[in-house]
């Protein structure tokens, strides 16, 4: 394999907290790994809700502390959860310093919205449903004007080479050429700030590409990965038919929306006092329910908004007019759909994984903040405030040289994953790893995701989609409870005492998996 040494950082990704990193290790040079052009295709961009934080000063970082545990159902690592939260205030600050246009209110104060499971409301927005991509505009703009930041546009992360449990390298690979030889960086510090899994599951709000390559591939370098089970389904995702599923933002429930079935019956209401506010995971699991039972849910922004949504909510509003939907005089279809991984690369309070030389931010992490239900728009959050963490640790770590830009060409030499066998793994993870889930369903799809693999494994981007999913199906077996997003109809109850975050390496998971497999031969 052809290999260049550089003393730049790797940074995989191109979300927000992959652009963040790289603005706080300035004038210390990095190299980014983008598979589209920035903006495009990260997660963040397409967040409508905003960042969790208590701007408020009737509100406090050790409430959003409390909520956050209390959300995550046990699971939850409490100290990380006071550490994200007091630092929440100083990273909107700093967001605001760089362009991002907040909502005000007439007096100058931010605008919070009402989400889901907060007792107050405090999250910061940008014109209703657009914080992701304000946000990401703003710190776009610093990378572009920052001469040590180096972006690799059109690339994507494959592999990496472990030595002595240290990373050494990692290959990356044209994203527009999946056909593309991989090519060895040689590199003194890796940053995983990649996307999570959404995208192995057929219905999922997750921008195209994300279909848990990242976490797979630091799973099959020998990483620990923590929480696998843990996968959030967002209860308001259009059900129009699209690939991705356009989100309804959990802020318009914040502003009244309700939510009804086919019959008219608002029926959050019988389900949880706190209704269309009740936690993430227990609204999606009635909304999941009330599809099966072909009941249509939907959400009803009519009396609330009105007119109001097309302005409010810029970005829902448009994915009904394409879909020929008005919400000013219909209900919105929706649908649970993949979301969010609260699992991930396991880290520890410095940002770092259990191999050496590897820092990991954002969804790809795994830290103990989110549990096994992430609060919403603590996702963002988190981001940052492990971002501020990664890049400070691998400054105090790491020597700092000056180093040239990267060139590279590729030349053909790789076997792109078949098309068929990614969307046979989706429908895979959907129908037997989905909302709901037993240990039938879960060997099912462990089998199946042998047989893929069997079979179209020449892929190495194929086989870091299967490595998630491996991991998610045989995290999920073995969590004999349900708790939080993880939903087992034959163990519908909690384990008793505080719950136990999983931890996995792949080589479990394959043991496990040949296990399951052996069973039917
Ligand atoms: C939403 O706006 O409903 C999504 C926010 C989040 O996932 O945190």
């Amino acid at each position: 394999m052809k290999a260049i040494q550089t003393d730049r950082i790797v940074i995989v990704g191109a979300g927000l907290g992959a652009l963040y990193a790289a603005l706080l290790l300035a004038p210390r040079p990095v190299v980014i790994i983008s598979p589209e052009q920035l903006g495009e295709g990260a997660s963040s961009a397409w967040a409508q809700g905003g960042v969790a934080a208590a701007m408020d000063s009737a509100d406090s970082a050790q409430s959003h502390a409390a909520d956050t545990v209390k959300a995550g159902d046990g699971t939850v690592d409490p100290k990380v959860a006071d550490l994200v939260t007091q630092e929440a205030r100083e990273h909107v600050l700093k967001l605001t310093a760089l362009g991002t246009p907040f909502d005000r209110t007439e007096n100058g104060d931010y605008v919070m919205s009402r989400e889901a499971a907060h007792s107050f409301a405090r999250v910061v927005r940008v014109k209703g449903d657009q914080a992701g991509a304000e946000i990401m505009a703003a710190l776009i703009d610093e990378v572009r004007q920052t001469p040590t930041i180096q972006v690799l546009e059109g690339t994507m992360a494959l592999d990496l080479e472990v030595t002595d449990s240290h990373v050494t390298g990692i290959a990356i690979q044209s994203a527009d050429n999946l056909r593309s030889a991989p090519v060895m960086l040689r590199a003194n510090a890796v940053l995983m700030a990649g996307g999570g899994s959404g995208g192995l599951y057929a219905v999922t709000t997750n921008p195209p590409r994300i279909r848990g390559q990242v976490i797979g591939l630091a799973a099959r370098a020998g990483a620990v990965i923590a929480d696998a089970e843990f996968v959030q389904f967002h209860p308001t995702a259009l059900d129009v038919g699209e690939d991705p599923s356009p989100l309804a933002s959990e802020a318009l429930r914040g502003e009244g929306a309700t939510l009804i079935n086919n019959r008219g019956e608002r029926f959050m209401q019988s389900v949880h006092p706190d209704a269309e506010l009740a936690p993430r995971d227990v609204v999606a699991r009635e909304i999941f329910a009330q599809s099966q039972a072909g009941l249509r849910p939907m959400l009803d922004t009519r009396d609330v908004l009105g007119e109001a949504i097309k302005t409010e909510f810029p970005a829902v509003a448009k994915a009904c007019a394409r879909n020929n939907i008005d919400p000013a005089r219909e209900p919105i279809p929706v649908a649970a759909a993949a979301h969010y991984h609260m699992g991930g690369i396991r880290t520890d309070t410095e940002g770092r994984a259990s191999l050496g030389n590897l820092w990991v931010c954002g969804e790809a992490s795994s830290t103990g903040l989110h549990g096994a239900n992430r609060l919403a728009s603590n996702g963002l959050l988190e981001a940052l405030v492990f971002a501020r963490i990664c890049a400070t640790n691998i400054a105090a770590y790491v020597p700092e040289r000056a180093s040239p830009q990267i060139n590279i060409t590729f030349e053909d030499g790789s076997t792109p994953p078949d098309a068929k066998a990614v969307a046979e793994l989706r429908q895979t993870m959907t129908a037997h790893v989905g909302v709901v889930r037993d240990a039938s369903s879960l060997k099912r799809a462990l089998r199946k995701i042998a047989e893929l693999e069997a079979t179209f494994g020449a892929s190495v981007s194929f086989l870091n989609m299967t490595a998630t999913a491996t991991l998610i199906a045989a995290s999920a077996l073995c969590r004999e409870e349900s708790r939080g997003a993880h939903e087992r109809s034959d163990f519908p109850d909690r384990l008793p005492g505080d719950g136990q975050r999983s931890h996995f390496t792949l080589k479990d998971a394959l043991t496990l998996r040949a296990k399951i497999c052996e069973e039917t031969s």
